[in-house]
């Protein structure tokens, strides 16, 4: 299944949709050089490699459309999905910082 990517100023965005539904069910968004991600796939579709995909093409677009040679992610330190999914496509920890709520962690790809 091919992605659909969108490109509208500094926001990037890549999606999957159902062929039979036409919904989105996966999709990644963000604004490069601020960092704001955000990543998400419905349930039904999770652990077929669709987070995967989204990471690695919303990474080769920065490296596109920017003069960025990182990318950089927020992530809940609780939430080990996605901290497993960013660590497999080579990621670095680099900073916890605690909020009211949670601890948030800073995961950082250079060299793209
Ligand atoms: C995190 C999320 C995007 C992962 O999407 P996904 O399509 O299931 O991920 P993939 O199938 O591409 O998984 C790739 C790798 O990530 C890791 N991973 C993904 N889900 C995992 C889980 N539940 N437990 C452990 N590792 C996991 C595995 O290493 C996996 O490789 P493998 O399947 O070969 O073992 C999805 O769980 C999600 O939408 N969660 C809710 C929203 C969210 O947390 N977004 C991120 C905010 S920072």
């Amino acid at each position: 299944m091919m992605p659909q990517i969108f490109s509208e100023q500094q926001m990037l965005r890549v999606e999957y949709k159902s062929k039979e539904t036409g919904n989105v069910f996966a999709y990644i968004y963000g604004v490069p050089h601020i960092g704001l991600v955000t990543l998400h796939v419905d349930e039904q579709y999770r652990r077929q490699g669709y987070g995967m995909k989204l990471m690695q093409e919303y990474i080769r677009l920065v490296k596109e459309k920017t003069n960025e040679t990182f990318v950089r992610f927020e992530c809940h330190k609780d939430n080990s999905p996605a901290l497993a999914l960013y660590r497999k496509l080579g990621f670095s920890f680099r900073e916890e910082t605690d909020d009211d709520c949670a601890t948030i962690i800073c995961l950082l790809k250079v060299g793209i």
